[in-house]
């Protein structure tokens, strides 16, 4: 295939029918789109040319710099169409997710804001989404940026609905489910509209990591936000794939398909066995299924050894807030803001750990708090106990079931500590009194 520019290589990937002795379906034939065979990586090449190609000649002239909310792939892909026209582009999100996309934007030149702690996902609750920060940014600087906005923007879906959709069809003729990873959403209602139309019973199942888990490129639990293009109604039924069953799936495709699969193709495979097992014996006739593999598995290799070193013989996972279980952090002690409130009044070396992110933490927090995002303090957690042992230590998340688990660990250690019930938002809406940082700009030495 000669090509003159390499995004005239974006699409056309191909099916893999998933071999039924992997599989250990009977009645149901099942089919993974291999988006991680596209040339920037992942399925977000066609929705960043989609939302880029027409408009690069205007924003080329008046010299914008385009700027959009993402944690990967869509970023990767955007810059790279970008820095293929000379063009700049900025980057804003809670963090970039995954070491490797993040020296490969940097490699382009792609300015990166991050904001830990805020959802990936924009929480329209949050005024500090990331969303509501690029407008805030465009505002001040009129007529200087470009924002495609995939999480909102009918092209991110519509790229899937003219190319994704019609070519699993055109391979497989019609499907019974689709299995999708939910981040925009952009790919599952892009595919399922196309599929639908040519089978309107087709399901569609979204697949999400559970509260508390994250899986780089899709949503968790609690980020079910309905922005955009997101909307509930439109899934069947949407289902969870934990950390460990997306790493184990994902390394089926790799080890026994051959298929260099990311965490979020496992999580699908994962869920797409799932529920098909439970369907599979009672049919009485032939379905067809699909699900994404949507990028790549060399981008989380340190992904990979964070939650599974032992593939790599490296030392056991070592003990941190994240090796918390559920139950431990239920057992962990926790005071309602009345109880907070006199407990800190009583105590001497009172330390308040303020685990929001920077941005919530300067508009509003507990006076004389210390702000330490919680993936920092995770971070900090598997290389020892920051606090002596006279501290007393309260800690502070939006809701309260963060702040139970870093009570656990350290309670554990010694450490005479707390997690506030409800957490920031239950002190804020009790009347408590609450404090802004002034930041003033850094003076020269
Ligand atoms: C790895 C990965 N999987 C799944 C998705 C979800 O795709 P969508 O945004 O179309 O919902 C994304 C989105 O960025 C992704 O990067």
């Amino acid at each position: 295939m000669l090509i003159q520019n390499i995004t005239q290589a974006i699409g056309r990937t191909p099916l893999l029918e998933i071999d039924p002795a992997v599989s250990g379906l009977k009645n149901i034939r099942l089919f993974a789109k291999l988006e991680n065979l596209n040339p920037f990586g992942s399925l977000k090449d066609r929705p960043a040319l989609n939302l880029l190609s027409g408009e690069l000649a205007g924003i080329k002239t008046q010299s914008k710099t385009v700027i959009e909310s993402s944690s990967g792939n869509m970023a990767k892909a955007m810059t790279l169409i970008c820095s293929m026209n000379d063009i700049p582009f900025r980057i804003v999100t809670n963090k970039v997710q995954v070491k490797e996309v993040k020296l490969i934007l940097q490699l382009l030149g792609a300015q990166i804001d991050e904001f830990p702690g805020l959802s990936a996902c924009p929480d329209p609750t949050d005024p500090n989404n990331p969303l509501a920060y690029i407008e805030r940014v465009m505002a001040a600087s009129p007529g200087q940026y470009f924002h495609a906005s995939q999480f909102t923007n009918q092209k991110n879906s519509q790229a899937h609905a003219d190319t994704t959709g019609p070519e699993i069809f055109t391979d497989a003729g019609v499907m019974d489910f689709l299995f999708a990873g939910l981040g925009t959403s952009g790919s599952s209602r892009g595919v399922g509209q196309f599929l639908k139309e040519k089978n309107p019973q087709l399901k569609t199942i979204g697949v999400v990591a559970p509260k508390g888990q994250h899986l780089p490129g899709i949503r968790s639990a609690d980020e079910m936000f309905e922005v955009g293009l997101f909307e509930r109604d439109f899934y069947e039924q949407i289902v969870e794939s934990t950390t460990n069953e997306a790493i184990d799936a994902m390394l089926v495709l790799i080890r026994k398909l051959g298929v260099m699969s990311g965490p979020t193709g496992g999580a699908q495979f994962a869920a797409a066995l799932k529920y098909l097992k439970s369907i599979d014996g009672a049919l009485t006739e032939k379905k067809n299924a699909v699900f994404i593999v949507c990028d790549r598995t060399e981008w989380y290799l340190s992904f990979l050894q964070k939650h599974r070193p032992e593939l790599f013989e490296l030392a056991k996972r070592k003990e941190s807030v994240r090796t918390v279980t559920d139950n431990e952090a239920k057992a962990a002690p926790s005071l309602s803001v009345a109880e907070a409130d006199k407990w800190m009044a009583d105590s001497k070396a009172l330390v308040v750990i303020d685990l929001r992110g920077s941005l919530a933490f300067k508009a509003g927090h507990v006076p004389g708090s210390i702000n330490m995002p919680a993936e920092g303090l995770e971070d900090l957690s598997e290389w020892g106990v920051p606090f002596s042992n006279n501290h007393r230590v309260l800690f502070i998340c939006p809701q309260g079931d963060q702040s139970r688990k870093f009570a656990a660990f350290f309670k554990a250690r010694g450490i005479d500590c707390v997690s506030l019930k409800g957490g920031f938002i239950a002190w804020r809406d009790g009347g408590k009194a609450t404090e802004r940082s002034v930041i003033k700009p850094a003076s020269k030495p």
